[in-house]
């Protein structure tokens, strides 16, 4: 029996490679790597995954060229106008989570559409994480307890404990199930200031594959992997198979 991870997350990482191989510019990177991005979202739904999640554009991308980050954002309006029907047709559900506030109006009031609709979707959950950053949402969240600290002193009552599951509610992620598998393609073997929070426990997949080239196939190859792993919490083997 093959363990199916109930989210699978990505970083997405090639694009510019995968274009200079081929004498192009890194925005055919790009654009080939939403071909990618169709074809796993088809996948997992397929597999009955039920969350996955794609690392789309961090806060430290903000520091590209300024044509570079423009096509990107182009790219994005583009693919989601034209993917959303698709994904009604197949009841997945997408949500975009990052720092939004750095977003353009014409890609907010795009994702806005998109999540409206397709909210009441009960099939595959598509998360696409765009200006985001680890740290940005340990800060954040953080933040907002602080506030529930001087809220609480200013009514003289105390302030939610503040637990592993309580801080969860405060990530932008909340309501997300942590990710079983993190896949990074393209060789690099970082987090690079993804989900340094949430993936405490998850599995790690590299590959060298770059992300353009990414298909149904090596998606398989990295399940296959998730499958032969044994995850122990920090247990024992014995605990796990229950046999002590
Ligand atoms: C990393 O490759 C890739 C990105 C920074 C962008 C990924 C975004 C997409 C494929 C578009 C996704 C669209 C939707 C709707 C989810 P890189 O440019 O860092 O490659 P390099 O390391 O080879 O330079």
């Amino acid at each position: 029996m093959s363990k199916i991870p109930r989210h699978v997350t990505i970083i997405m990482d090639g694009n510019g490679r995968w274009a200079r191989k081929k004498g192009l510019d890194r925005l055919y990177g790009h654009k080939e790597g939403v071909e990618s991005v169709r074809a796993v979202t088809e996948f997992a739904a397929e597999q009955g995954i039920g969350f996955l999640s794609l690392f789309a554009f961090s806060e430290e991308n903000w520091n590209r060229p300024n044509y570079e980050i423009m096509g990107l954002m182009e790219l994005m309006i583009d693919a989601i106008a034209a993917e959303t029907p698709t994904l009604m047709k197949n009841n997945v559900r997408f949500r975009v989570v990052g720092n939004l506030s750095k977003l353009s109006d014409t890609l907010k009031a795009k994702i806005g559409q998109t999540e409206k609709l397709s909210e009441q979707n009960n099939g595959l959950n598509l998360i696409v994480f765009l200006s985001y950053s680890g740290k940005w949402d340990l800060l954040q969240a953080t933040g907002k307890y602080a506030h529930e600290v001087l809220k609480a002193k200013e009514n003289n009552t105390s302030a939610p404990e503040l637990t592993p599951d309580y801080f969860d509610t405060l990530l932008s992620t909340s309501g997300i199930p942590d990710p079983d598998l993190l896949i990074r393609t393209s060789g690099e073997q970082r987090i690079s200031n993804y989900l340094l929070w949430q993936t405490a426990y998850t599995e790690f997949y590299f590959t060298d594959v770059l992300w353009p080239d990414f298909r149904k196939n090596d998606f398989q190859k990295a399940l296959d992997h998730f499958s032969e792993r044994e995850r122990r919490f920090g247990k024992t083997g014995d605990q796990i198979n229950n046999l002590n």
